[in-house]
C-alpha cells in the first residue's frame, strides 16, 4: 500500500497538499527579545501566550484545522431555530451515513461527551473502573467526577517512544480479559477506546485489536464506548498498514470500527475541523439514558450547545472525513517532519503518528528531572528561539495524586501538533530547523517550577518559572548564532 499518490521522480517522499490556499491569515514572527518578553508573561505556559505573539501555532489541532470552501458556504444557509432547525436534520443525517448511528445527541464540544456519558453510566462509591487503551486529560478528569477510576491498558509497545509497532494505540487484550474477570460486569460500567490515542503520540490502534475488545465485551455483557475524535487518521493508518484493509474504502472502514461499539463519541473540534461534539449510537434504550442530560448541560437536542452554523460544517466536514485526501494530509506532514528529526539525530515518537510531532523531551533534555518538567521546558525554549507554540504532554499535563503527590508522567512529550491543511513545507522546514538547532544547544535548557497550581487540569493556566537564568543564556546564543535574523 503506497503512502504517496504521486510519486517524485528522485523517489523523495514529499508530502503533497491536495488543496490550494484561497483565504489566508497573517503571521507574525517576533523578535526573540519580544518572545522571550512573552513567555514570561505567559508564566512559561504555553497555554497563556496570545497568539498574536505566536509564530507558528502547534498548540493542537483542536479547533484550529482549516475550514474548506464546501463548509464555510454551507454556513451560509444555517437554519437559525431553537428546537427542530433543518441544519440539524442535515446533520443527524451525515451521522447517520457517515458513522452508521441512528441516534444523535449533540454537544458543545468532546469533553461535555465525556460528561454525559460518565454522569450516566458510571455510578459514585462502587469502585467501579473504566478500561481504555489509553487516558485523555479531559476523559480522565470526567470519569473520575463521577466516582470512577481510569485503568490503562496499553501494551508494553505503546510507551516504547523509538519504535516500529503499526498500532501502539492497541489496548493488551490479556490484561483486559484478566480485569473483566477479576472484576465482571458490575465494576466495568464500559470500556472506552481511543482512535488515534492522542497522548501517546497520535498512534492508532487495529481493528483486529478493536474485534477483540468487541468479543470480550459482548461475552461479559460491557458496553464499548469508542472516542472517534481522531478517527480520520486512525483509518488512514488502517488502510496503510493492516492488510486486510488495503483497498477498503474509507468509508468501509469507519463503518467497520464504528459496527463495533456500543456507543460513539467524538470533538468536531478535531473530527470535522469544526467545533461542537457530539454521541451516537444504535441502541434506542442507551440514547434515552444520556438524552435527558443534554437540555440540562448543553443546550435543546437540535443544537446541543453548537451554532447552526457550525452544525453545517461540521456536518459538511464529517462527510470530508471519508476523503483520503482529506485525512491523509496531517499524517503525511507529520512523517515528513518526524523523518527529517529523526535523520538529525533529535529524540522523536516512532512510527510517526497522526495529529503531531512528538519529541521525547526525556531524552531531548536528560539532565532535566521530571519534577522540573523536561516537556514543559522544552515547550518554552522551543517558543523563544522560533516562535513556534508547541503543547506539554508530560507530567505538568497529569494532576497530582489524591494525597497531593506529583506523579510523574510515562513519557515527557512535547507535541507538534500538524493540524488539516494549515502549514505550507517551509514552515514545516523552518519547524526542523529550529528544533534541531535546540537539540544542538540542548545544554542550555534549564527546568521550570510551579509558581501558582491550579488543583484540576494544572496544565492549562497553571504559571511556571524557570529554575534558573537559563531562558537569558538561551537567548544569547540564539542571538550570537543569528544575529539579526528572527
Ligand atoms: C481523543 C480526544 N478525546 C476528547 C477530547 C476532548 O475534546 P474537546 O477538546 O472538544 O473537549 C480531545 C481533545 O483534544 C481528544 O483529543
Amino acid at each position: 500500500m503506497s503512502e504517496m499518490r504521486v510519486k517524485f521522480s528522485n523517489g523523495e517522499f514529499v508530502p503533497l497538499e491536495m488543496h490550494k490556499v484561497r483565504v489566508v491569515q497573517k503571521l507574525n514572527l517576533l523578535p526573540i527579545d519580544e518572545r522571550l518578553k512573552a513567555i514570561e508573561e505567559a508564566g512559561f505556559n504555553t497555554f497563556l501566550l496570545q497568539n498574536k505573539h505566536v509564530f507558528l501555532d502547534m498548540l493542537t489541532d483542536s479547533g484550529t484545522n482549516a475550514m474548506s470552501d464546501q463548509q464555510i458556504a454551507s454556513m451560509m444557509v444555517a437554519d437559525d431555530a431553537y428546537a427542530g432547525s433543518a441544519s440539524f436534520e442535515r446533520l443527524h443525517q451525515a451521522i447517520k451515513d457517515v458513522f452508521n448511528k441512528q441516534y444523535f445527541l449533540p454537544v458543545h464540544q468532546g469533553r461535555a461527551a465525556e460528561h454525559i456519558i460518565s454522569q450516566t453510566f458510571i455510578r459514585k462509591n462502587s469502585g467501579q473502573c473504566i478500561p481504555m487503551n489509553y487516558h485523555f486529560t479531559t476523559t480522565k478528569a470526567h470519569v473520575e467526577l463521577a466516582g470512577g477510576k481510569v485503568l490503562e491498558l496499553y501494551t508494553d509497545e505503546a510507551l516504547n517512544l523509538k519504535s516500529s509497532h503499526p498500532f501502539k494505540g492497541n489496548i493488551d487484550i490479556e490484561k483486559l480479559r484478566a480485569l473483566i474477570e477479576t472484576n465482571g460486569k458490575e465494576r466495568i460500567p464500559y470500556i472506552r477506546m481511543e482512535a488515534g490515542t492522542n497522548l501517546i503520540g497520535g498512534q492508532p490502534f487495529s481493528i483486529e485489536n478493536l474485534r477483540q475488545v468487541r468479543d470480550l465485551t459482548q461475552q461479559a455483557g460491557i458496553l464499548l464506548v469508542l472516542d472517534v475524535s481522531l478517527i480520520g487518521e486512525n483509518i488512514y493508518f488502517v488502510k496503510q498498514r493492516e492488510k486486510e484493509f488495503h483497498n477498503k474504502s474509507i468509508k468501509e472502514i469507519m463503518h467497520t470500527m464504528c459496527d463495533l461499539a456500543d456507543i460513539i463519541y467524538f470533538s468536531g473540534r478535531k473530527v470535522s475541523c469544526t467545533r461542537g461534539g457530539g454521541i451516537a449510537t444504535n441502541d434506542y434504550s442507551l440514547y434515552l439514558a444520556m438524552r435527558d442530560l443534554v437540555p440540562l448541560f448543553e443546550g435543546f437536542l437540535t443544537y446541543g450547545g453548537m451554532s447552526v452554523r457550525e452544525i453545517e460544517a461540521m456536518a459538511v466536514g464529517l462527510y470530508e472525513t471519508l476523503d483520503e485526501t482529506v485525512i491523509s494530509h496531517s499524517p503525511q506532514f507529520i512523517k515528513y517532519l518526524v523523518e527529517r528529526l529523526d535523520e538529525r539525530g533529535v529524540p522523536v515518537v516512532t512510527p510517526p503518528g497522526g495529529l503531531g510531532c512528538h519529541i521525547d523531551a526525556r531524552s531531548f533534555l536528560p539532565h532535566i528531572p521530571s519534577l522540573q518538567y523536561p516537556a514543559g521546558a522544552l515547550a518554552a525554549a522551543l517558543y523563544i528561539v522560533s516562535g513556534i507554540r508547541g503543547m506539554e504532554r508530560g507530567t505538568i499535563s497529569t494532576d497530582r495524586d489524591e494525597h497531593g503527590n506529583e506523579v510523574p508522567a510515562d513519557c515527557e512529550l512535547l507535541r507538534l501538533a500538524v493540524p488539516r491543511r494549515v502549514f505550507t513545507l517551509s514552515q514545516i522546514k523552518y519547524v526542523e530547523d529550529r528544533v534541531a538547532w535546540l537539540y544542538k544547544n540542548r545544554d542550555l535548557v534549564g527546568g521550570l517550577k510551579f509558581v501558582e497550581e491550579p488543583k484540576v487540569l494544572r496544565f492549562f493556566v497553571g504559571r511556571l518559572a524557570p529554575t534558573t537564568d537559563w531562558t537569558h543564556k538561551l537567548v544569547e546564543k540564539f542571538k550570537e548564532e543569528f544575529g539579526e535574523s528572527l
